[in-house]
Formats: C-alpha cells, sequence, structure tokens
C-alpha cells in the first residue's frame, strides 16, 4: 500500500487512487452515475508520526527561508507528519502561512455569557492573504507543483481567490478567478487583481461560478487548469493544522467546543478529519464538539442537519432528501444572500463531509441571522481585533447555543475567526455610520486604469464558452503525469 493514497469517502465503494493523479471526486462512483467526493487517506504505519503532540513545538521558533527551516516556520508543515502526502521537500510551497494567534477574549466572554477564560478566538485573518485560506493553499499548491500544473483556477465568494492569486503569483502559476458580479468584498476583489491573477466576473452568484469553473477544469482537461476549491481534497489536509494549532495553544488540552463558520463547508469537514485521526493515532484522548454556524440566508446544511434530521449515518445518509431539497431550492428559485457574503452558498460542495465532521465531533448547527451577525462582528471588533462578517457568525452562534444552553457557561470554547476585519470595510462602515459605500462605488463614474501593472476585471457572462474563450489557451502544451479524461464532467455540481 502507498503510504498516501486517496479514497472515495463512499463506504460502498471506497476506491483508492495514487495522490499523484489529479481528481475532483471519485471516477469509480461517476462511472456508477453517483458523485462522491475524496479523502487524502495515509498509512500511518510508513509515517514517522511522533507518539506526543508537543514534538511540534521546538520548531515554532525556526525561522528558515529554504528546506526544513521554511516548512518549520509555516504553521501547517510544522506539523507535516500529520499531512505526509508530498513526495519530496522541494515541491512544498510555502509562503509563512498559518502563524496566526489564538486570543483568550475575556471580555467577549462576559458579553455572551461565558465564564472566565473560557473564550479563545482563532484569528485565521492573520495569515498572509488575511484568511483561514491560506492553510488549505499551501497543501493544494503543493499537490499542484507535485503534478506538474501550470494553471490554476477557483470560484470564490473572495477570499480563496485573494489565496490562490497570492500562492499562484508567487510560485509562477497562472492563477484564475470565478467570482459573482457584485458578490465579493472590495478588500478581496483587491487582492486577486493586485496578486495579478485573471480575473473574471462572471454574471451570476458564487453557485453559478462553482458550476462553470468545475465544467471549465473538468470537461476541458486540454486547458490544463487545476482546480483549487475545496473539492481539492488537499486543501482540506492543510486546513486541519488550524485545529492542531489550536490545540497547541491551549497547551494540547482540547476545548469542549469549536464553532466555525459554514459556507462551502471544508473548513468543518477538515477539522473533523483532524480529530478523527488526532484520535486513530492516540494524539488526543478526547474529542471536541463541533457548532457549525450558518447565516438564515444560506443554510443548507441548518436545513438538512437541523431541521430535516439527515445525518451520516456511517456514508449511507439519506440522498433522497437531499436531492428533494436541492430540487425544492431550484423550483421556488431561491438564491443564497447574507451581509456574510463570505458563506453566501446554497449549494455546499463539501455537505456530505461536514456530514460526517458532525457525526465524529457530536455536533450542531444552527442559523443566525444577518443583524446578529453584524452585532457580534461589531462586539468582536470592540473587544478584540476585528473580523470580516462571516467570521463574525462563530460568535453571534456561539452566543446562541450558550443562550439555549446548549454550551455551558463553564465550558471551554474556540470561536474561529475566518477572515480579517479589512477583507470587508464597507460592513463595518455601513453598520456604524449608515453610509452603504459598496453602493456609492457601484454607481461612481468609470476610469481608464493607466498604471503599469493594472489587471482589471474582466465581465463575461454566465455561459461556458464566452468563459473558455476568455481563459484562452495554455500557453505551453500541458502535460501532467497520470492524468486521463475524467468521467465526471457530466454530472452537475453538488446534486446527488
Ligand atoms: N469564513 C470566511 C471568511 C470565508 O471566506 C469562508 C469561505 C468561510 C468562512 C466558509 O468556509 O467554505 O470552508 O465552509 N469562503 C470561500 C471563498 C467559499 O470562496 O472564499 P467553508
Amino acid at each position: 500500500m502507498d503510504a498516501a493514497y486517496q479514497q472515495c469517502i463512499d463506504p460502498d465503494c471506497n476506491a483508492v487512487f495514487g495522490v499523484d493523479r489529479i481528481l475532483v471526486a471519485c471516477p469509480a462512483c461517476a462511472k456508477a452515475g453517483r458523485q462522491s467526493l475524496l479523502d487524502i487517506r495515509y498509512d500511518w504505519s510508513q509515517a514517522a508520526v511522533p507518539k506526543s503532540l508537543d514534538f511540534f513545538e521546538h520548531r515554532w521558533a525556526t525561522k528558515g527561508e529554504y528546506g526544513l527551516g521554511a516548512l518549520d516556520f509555516s504553521g501547517v508543515w510544522r506539523f507535516r507528519e500529520l499531512l505526509p502526502f508530498f513526495s519530496c521537500v522541494e515541491n512544498v510551497v510555502t509562503i509563512g502561512e498559518g502563524r496566526t494567534n489564538l486570543q483568550v477574549a475575556d471580555l467577549l466572554a462576559r458579553q455572551i455569557g461565558l465564564g472566565k477564560a473560557n473564550l479563545c478566538l482563532q484569528y485565521e485573518g492573520l495569515n498572509p492573504s488575511g484568511s483561514f485560506k491560506d492553510n488549505g493553499m499551501t497543501a493544494a499548491f503543493t499537490h499542484a507543483r507535485m503534478v506538474g500544473a501550470q494553471r490554476v483556477a477557483c470560484a470564490s465568494t473572495g477570499n480563496t481567490s485573494a489565496s490562490l492569486a497570492m500562492f499562484a503569483s508567487l510560485c509562477e502559476m497562472v492563477g484564475i478567478v470565478f467570482i459573482g458580479t457584485g458578490k465579493i468584498a472590495y478588500g478581496k476583489l483587491s487582492q486577486a487583481l493586485d496578486y495579478g491573477a485573471h480575473t473574471l466576473q462572471v454574471q451570476g452568484d458564487f453557485d453559478a461560478c462553482l458550476r462553470r469553473v468545475r465544467q471549465v477544469v473538468v470537461d476541458r482537461p486540454q486547458l490544463g487548469i487545476y482546480l483549487m476549491n475545496s473539492v481539492n481534497p488537499f486543501r482540506l489536509e492543510g486546513q486541519k493544522a488550524i485545529m492542531y494549532r489550536v490545540l497547541e495553544a491551549m497547551n494540547w488540552q482540547v476545548p469542549d467546543w469549536v464553532v466555525v463558520p459554514g459556507g462551502n463547508l471544508g473548513n468543518c469537514s477538515a477539522f473533523g478529519k483532524a480529530f478523527t485521526e488526532l484520535k486513530e493515532l492516540g494524539l488526543v484522548d478526547r474529542v471536541p464538539r463541533l457548532a457549525v454556524v450558518q447565516a438564515t440566508g444560506a443554510n443548507p446544511l441548518y436545513q438538512l442537519y437541523t431541521e430535516q434530521g439527515v445525518r451520516w449515518n456511517d456514508g449511507r445518509y439519506e440522498r433522497e432528501k437531499i436531492n428533494a431539497y436541492y430540487q425544492q431550492i431550484d423550483s421556488d428559485a431561491v438564491r443564497a444572500h447574507t451581509v456574510a457574503s463570505a458563506i453566501e452558498i446554497g449549494r455546499p460542495v463539501n455537505l456530505v463531509k461536514a456530514l460526517r465532521a458532525l457525526d465524529v465531533m457530536d455536533g450542531v448547527v444552527c442559523e443566525v441571522d444577518d443583524q446578529d451577525i453584524l452585532e457580534h462582528k461589531a462586539l468582536v471588533g470592540r473587544y478584540g481585533f476585528g473580523c470580516e462578517p462571516a467570521s463574525a457568525a462563530s460568535v453571534a452562534g456561539a452566543h446562541l447555543l450558550i443562550d439555549k444552553g446548549v454550551i455551558a457557561k463553564s465550558d471551554r470554547v474556540v470561536c474561529i475567526l475566518t477572515g480579517h476585519e479589512l477583507k470587508d470595510p464597507d460592513a463595518t462602515v455601513k453598520y456604524h455610520t449608515g453610509v452603504d459605500m459598496k453602493s456609492a462605488v457601484d454607481n461612481a463614474p468609470r476610469g481608464t486604469p493607466t498604471g503599469q501593472f493594472a489587471n482589471p476585471p474582466q465581465p463575461v457572462p454566465d455561459d461556458l464558452n464566452a468563459i473558455i474563450n476568455a481563459i484562452g489557451a495554455p500557453s505551453s502544451r500541458f502535460d501532467l503525469p497520470g492524468q486521463e479524461p475524467d468521467p465526471l464532467g457530466h454530472l452537475p455540481v453538488s446534486e446527488y
């Protein structure tokens, strides 16, 4: 058996593929007309896993730009024995991601009804591109380099595109990002442009962008584009490190709760996988409970898990209920809508992995409305270092669960603050002044950029051919080792 491999998460399939393959879903299930996600799995007997988690501490102080020094400096690769899929150190793409803070937030704890020292905020906005996405991108870019990719793409509500654009430019790959017109905060859009990504502003929302980028990547392998959304299982390997750092900052004590906002549901899925493996390896003796918080205007997991009782059920979850739910929102023409634009997602691609994480971590799913999100964002600003709206959903959700008695006052709670406050200054200014800067900018007269490095976004209709034309052909012949035409292209995104 290989030391690292990809495996279908469907227990009735379990098909295995090498890590040299570029896959965004299980090809064996696709042949049988189903869609199923993949995991990265390890034969731990072939990996040099330390006996205890405090082994990793000594690396924290290392400062080195090259080789193992650079890996130690990274808050992801410091834990490399827990994500050993890379073939050699030279392939690892790192930009010093994951050096983030855990703040014990006593003043905020008092506001939401928790005891002293019981609320911790994990500031993932302190990553180089300002969000938790860098944890995942470092791993996915490492895989992209392993397989020789030259062009990478994603659909995004803004943070994935910012992170992709930064990594792509630093490792000299072409970055292509699909964003919904008017759907992303200006801080995030400005990053994609500044880092030089080819930015396609698609007439549609995130769900439309994701459908298109998957069609481009999967149906047109000749375009040679590597997909960086969180259906890419390597992304989630990197995001496991958020949990390792939380444990490290808590002196390897396991908290009672981890509370995280849910959009495409990659992050909560990664947390579930991190704890499953830590438990399996005997590195923790218990697993925290998970609370996934969604916005009321973008709440498919809340609807399916909390309202309709859909459960992982050892991988035999009720596909019919999920299908029926999506058919209903389609026929009612319901579109996701929330002030927390980062989590404005109606069809989360990692829904099934999220069900698995909720099972492993004895989880709950709650929803909070936009006003509640904004009030809690203001509280994080006043009593902490600030965060963007989607991140504040975690604190709003924790508050709700404390009020309901689900989280006890004496529980130790970690809220994951996924993105930096300056990602979406318009939301903050509007909250405090009532002035809608975004609509003012949208209606402002347009000039022509004159800067030498100006990289304006390219508007495109929500049309496959127009998008392919806008992207253009690869500059050199694209020849990926292990790449075969993928039979998945005909399947609709996130439909079961
Ligand atoms: N918080 C922020 C700030 C995000 O940007 C996202 C997702 C989430 C929470 C939700 O995380 O998708 O793993 O459940 N942003 C994606 C993007 C979708 O395109 O930037 P998730």
